[in-house]
């Protein structure tokens, strides 16, 4: 646990690549464990988040080598070869590792506990265990809370409609439905990202997938398939808004996903004036990839609510640090789950902008930012949320003194190395 200072800059300069995309990293590990054969997979985030997903496969048995170079190569088990853990598995911070796995291990036939940190400890598992226990399994846990104790065993399909846009929850019911007999469908409010429903078509299983929901037809084996993993678009959004807000800055971003179900981001800094160009597309396995270049530019206020919301969930922090910047108000709406990631992130992006003297007010499920106002530096609580570290870094770059991120090393969630490479790119 360390503090970061972060001192203003004139302009962010130069060409660099993201780690992988966190998402698909997961997903890449799971299917990978999960299938028949031996996987390969290139670009994996080096991210804690993804390190204990591996641990987890790692506790149920498999093998999994990192070779020269980087790339990780996965062991697959098959469906039903993990071996019981002999303690609980753990998730760490990441909600993707404990709500994904919970959908495989629900299948297996042996119990397994799964918890993590404090954080992940007070998120809702209620979503999961609603829909699995549905399918059949049994789960102990208090107040819908980690730990999770899954008696594991058969699992019959299900027609879900789902009340909230979350990937997690879709995942999770999707891969147990791999295990069901017969089709096992998602509904769900508004799309959410859809790289598992992606990566199973890669793997060999048929999932239908469009706006509405998704669904597979179990049961359903994987065969193993190579990975490449493109840069991931959310941490590469703190450098969009660096360079959008910093005088004469001019920066490419190279091999970002660019996946429509990931793109709210670009849709809504352009929707606010950047000035952000896509080079054409290539697609590996299903992800479509594409270099970003950003320059500065002015901009202008925006409304983001609806279903742009499950498409920008994890960008909102620095949407808000952007908007403080942008001409006019700024309303976020219907972003209420917000509440309910790593940290309470619309309070602790609201506590954090008053913090650093901008014109924003907390609402129920979202705020409302009026732009532009000059920040100044403070103290940053970061609340230990890894996307709250990084936002406030960009506001202190923006800001006038100097700005304090407490704990900011838990950046290294989701982004090792972000504090180095904005050294290398900002120009004072
Ligand atoms: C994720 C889905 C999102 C996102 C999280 C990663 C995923 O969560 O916030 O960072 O990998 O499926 P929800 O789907 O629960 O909103």
């Amino acid at each position: 646990m360390s503090d970061i200072l972060v001192k203003p800059a004139r302009t962010v300069q130069g060409t660099f690549s993201v780690p992988g995309d966190k998402s698909i990293s997961h997903r890449a590990l799971i299917l990978s464990a999960m299938a028949d054969g031996k996987s390969k997979i290139t670009g994996l985030s080096d991210a804690r988040d993804v390190a204990s997903t591996r641990r987890c496969l790692e506790t149920l048995g498999v093998k999994i080598s990192t070779l020269k170079g980087g790339t990780v190569a996965v062991a697959g088990k098959g469906k039903y070869g993990f071996r019981a853990a002999k303690g609980p598995l753990d998730a760490g911070n990441s909600g993707s590792t404990i709500r994904l796995l919970s959908g495989v291990v629900a299948a297996q036939p042996f119990t397994t506990t799964i918890t993590g940190d404090e954080s992940l400890c007070r998120r809702p598992m209620r979503r999961i265990i609603e829909p699995l226990e549905r399918m059949g399994a049994h789960i102990e846990s208090s107040v819908y809370k980690a730990p999770l104790v899954i008696r594991g065993g058969a699992l019959r399909s299900i027609d879900y409609a789902s009340t909230i846009a979350s990937a997690q929850v879709k995942s999770c019911i999707l891969l147990a439905g791999l295990y069901a007999n017969g089709t096992t469908r998602v509904t769900e409010p508004s799309p959410s990202r859809d790289h598992t429903e992606r990566m199973l078509e890669a793997f060999g299983v048929k999932a239908h997938f469009s706006q509405s929901g998704a669904g597979v037809q179990g049961p359903a084996t994987l065969q193993a398939c190579d990975i490449d993993v493109p840069g991931d678009l959310s941490s590469a959004s703190f450098f969009l808004v660096a360079a959008s807000l910093l005088a004469d800055s001019e920066i490419t971003i190279e091999q970002v996903s660019v996946n429509p179900t990931r793109m709210g981001i670009y849709d809504a800094l352009s929707a606010m004036g950047a000035m952000i160009q896509t080079s054409p597309a290539v697609t590996l396995q299903g992800e479509p990839r594409a270099d970003l270049s950003v320059r500065s530019a002015r901009l202008h206020s925006a409304a983001l609510g609806g279903s742009m919301i499950p498409r920008i969930i994890d960008e909102i922090p620095v949407l808000a640090v952007a908007a403080t910047q942008a001409q006019g108000t700024t309303v976020i709406r219907d972003a209420g789950e917000l509440r309910l990631k790593e940290s309470d992130r619309l309070t602790a992006i609201c506590k954090n902008l008053q913090a650093m003297g901008a014109n924003v007010r907390e609402t129920k499920d979202g705020m409302i930012i009026t732009g532009p106002t000059s920040l100044h530096g403070a103290e940053i609580e970061s609340y230990d949320d890894h996307r709250i570290a990084m936002a406030f870094a960009i506001a202190g770059l923006i800001a006038t003194g100097e700005t304090l991120i407490k704990n900011g090393s838990c950046t290294e969630i989701s982004f090792p190395g972000f504090f180095d490479l904005l050294d290398r790119i900002r120009h004072d």
